[in-house]
């Protein structure tokens, strides 16, 4: 990790866009890597023609970034369910609701059921597999006590195709009135401008035709 990636950090513009500071590569939703220069604006409000980058319509097109997400302790969000050889652990409030445990492990993500989570109801691999991919960092998995998610080695900046920014590693994010977010190795940042848990992805994208080319 370079000194640079060390001090990798975005700060949130009032009513604007994203503030990157560090050298972050960007991944674009079609896998070109992007190498922009140490600083650079990504936009917030999914208006700009030029994204991901900033062109400056946020001031124009009524955006409201208000944000409202938790800036609580991850460990202090997260639940608890504790099954045979792993313990999930559920941050509901940075979930993207991109599905990808409901829709490939279905015995222990169950969509539309209380408790939606059933750590017996797969083998601890396949739930840990699953974990691994989740996007936000929303799941996390404890075995043997320790807490772990996949990921977070390098600092990066990945745009999900017609979706947020997934943020990895261990880039510090601080709200527009300075104060800071805890986050786990990874989640997703909202670039639609409809999320109602901004800074952070809550899948509103899939209802308001954002689009990213
Ligand atoms: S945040 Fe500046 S154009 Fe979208």
């Amino acid at each position: 990790m370079t000194q640079e990636q060390e001090d990798a950090s975005i700060h949130i513009a009032p009513n604007g866009p994203y503030l990157v500071m560090g050298d972050i590569p960007i991944t674009n939703s079609d896998d070109r890597v992007l190498h922009p220069p140490s600083f650079y604006r990504l936009c917030r409000c999914g208006g700009s023609s030029t994204k991901p980058f900033c062109d400056g319509t946020h001031m124009h097109n009524g955006f409201d970034g208000t944000e409202t997400a938790d800036h609580g302790s991850v460990a202090g969000r997260r639940a608890e369910y504790r099954g045979e050889g792993i313990t999930i652990l559920d941050d509901r409030s940075i979930c993207a609701h991109a599905g990808i445990c409901t829709n490939n492990l279905a015995a222990a993500f169950k969509l539309g059921a209380e408790p939606w989570i059933d750590p017996s109801g797969a083998e601890a691999e396949a739930i840990k597999a699953i974990i691994d991919r989740c996007l936000s960092g929303a799941l996390a998995y404890a075995k043997s006590g320790a807490q772990t998610q996949a990921g977070g080695e390098n600092d990066a900046i990945t745009l999900l195709k017609e979706g947020p920014i997934q943020v990895e590693g261990s880039v510090a994010l601080s709200s527009s009135d300075d104060s800071p977010y805890t986050i786990p190795v990874r989640c997703t940042l909202c670039r639609c401008g409809g999320s109602g848990n901004k800074p952070f992805c809550d899948g509103s994208h899939w209802g308001n035709d954002f689009t990213d080319s």
